[in-house]
């Protein structure tokens, strides 16, 4: 590629113009009440390296800052208790339980991650008994796990209901608070419309991802259970608002690693789409209906070649019996050759994505700034380390 080509002054202004119009994705703390260090429990150093056993630096990252926005929403707006929607294994609600004294109810769908979840909170409260005084034990709030799927379709008092029993209230006269890390494609729509149409939900803090789960018209026919659009604004101007199971897609990329690599001319690691693209031809010039379907994700180490991707990323698939002659044909061949081609389509279409992921959670701040609540977008984690890193946090206005 030529370093120092100049761009068309189109391309410049499309840049420019995409900059422009995208919510953006550096990373400001200064609106983030960061109070982990005036938690004693989560800045001592034996203590700290119990809460973050088996957890990931980048899922410690983005609990450390989740856990502070929340204590921070518990400020303004105080509520008997927390619901975190798609939990997991419960890491943030054990940071929040524990470090900050916030009782959390954690729902989720999967049972074996709720079974370990336990095992994990009482790991945790032997370790904390053994170094604090007994004094302190009485602060920790034990979270509540509660196995349920939450369907687009549950109602309100039904949802009120299953938190009341989890924590043992004789009715539904309670404040609560949602949170969501990452709860993927409609679950975060869920939550959403939950805490807009439950009167005990005052606040709301919760980060997206996996975009290219939300159903659309194209998927869900019934207006009230589609994940987007969901703003009366989008969804009275319907031609304008459409968005492409591609578009959203590309919108739940790690954009700026990708820019690090280009802009250091680390190429290597950037062939891994040339790859796919060449597999891609393989498959549905024998399987035409194989067109577009999922493969594994292959993470590119240098000097990893075609054949060995092809057969990592077709595990599972009828293409992984080909034989490797299949793999050395003269078009494959070209494909590879010209893998820049693929480089500078894909980095055209990752342009895109911040704008693509802004018109979403645009979407979902009017939805909620049109049933009266406040509504904030924070790029709350380091996109390097959290791609999906804005969180959007609401309060009630009544
Ligand atoms: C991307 S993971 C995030 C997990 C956790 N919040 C974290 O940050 O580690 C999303 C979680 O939501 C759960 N989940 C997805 N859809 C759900 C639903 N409809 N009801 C309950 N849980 C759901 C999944 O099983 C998964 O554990």
């Amino acid at each position: 590629m030529q370093k120092h080509a100049v761009w068309p002054l189109s391309l410049l202004a499309l840049r420019h113009l995409l900059l422009q119009l995208s919510i953006p994705r550096n990373q400001s703390t200064n609106s983030i009440e960061l109070s982990v260090s005036q938690r004693p429990v989560l800045s001592d150093r034996k203590l700290g390296h119990a809460f973050n056993k088996c957890v990931k630096p980048k899922k410690r990252h983005e609990i450390q800052l989740m856990a502070s926005i929340c204590e921070y929403s518990c400020q303004i707006s105080p509520v008997d208790f927390v619901v975190d929607f798609g939990a997991g294994l419960g890491h943030l609600a054990r940071v929040l339980g524990y470090g900050y004294g916030v009782q959390v109810s954690c729902i989720e769908m999967r049972s074996e991650l709720n079974v370990q979840a336990r095992c994990i909170d009482t790991k945790l409260e032997s370790v904390l008994q053994k170094h604090l005084p007994p004094a302190n034990l009485p602060c920790f709030k034990r979270p509540k796990h509660v196995t349920l799927c939450i369907t687009p379709d549950m109602q309100p008092h039904q949802f009120l209901h299953i938190i009341a029993e989890s924590q043992h209230k004789p009715n539904t006269n309670f404040k609560f608070g949602i949170i969501g890390l990452h709860p993927c494609g409609d679950l975060a729509v869920i939550l959403m419309r939950m805490f807009t149409n439950i009167p005990q939900a005052r606040f709301l803090n919760f980060a997206s991802c996996c975009y290219m789960k939300l159903t659309t018209a194209e998927t869900q026919s019934n207006i009230k259970l589609q994940g987007y659009p969901l703003s009366q604004y989008l969804l009275k101007q319907r031609e304008f608002s459409f968005l492409s199971y591609e578009a959203l897609e590309i919108s739940c990329h790690a954009m700026e690693i990708y820019c690090d690599r280009l802009a250091s001319g680390d190429y290597e690691y950037l062939k891994v789409h040339s790859f796919r693209a060449a597999a891609e031809r393989i498959i549905i010039n024998q399987w035409p209906n194989l067109k577009h379907c999922g493969l594994r994700s292959v993470k590119h180490v240098p000097g990893m070649d075609f054949e060995d991707y092809f057969y990592k990323a077709t595990q599972g698939v009828e293409a992984s019996n080909l034989p490797r002659s299949d793999l050395q044909t003269s078009t494959t061949k070209n494909d590879l050759l010209h893998w820049r081609r693929i480089v500078i389509f894909y980095t055209l279409r990752l342009m895109f994505a911040p704008l693509i992921e802004s018109i979403i959670l645009y979407d979902r701040a009017l939805y909620l700034q049109e049933n009266e609540c406040q509504v904030k977008i924070n790029a709350a984690f380091d996109p390097r380390i959290s791609p999906r890193n804005h969180i959007t946090c609401s309060f009630k206005l009544k």
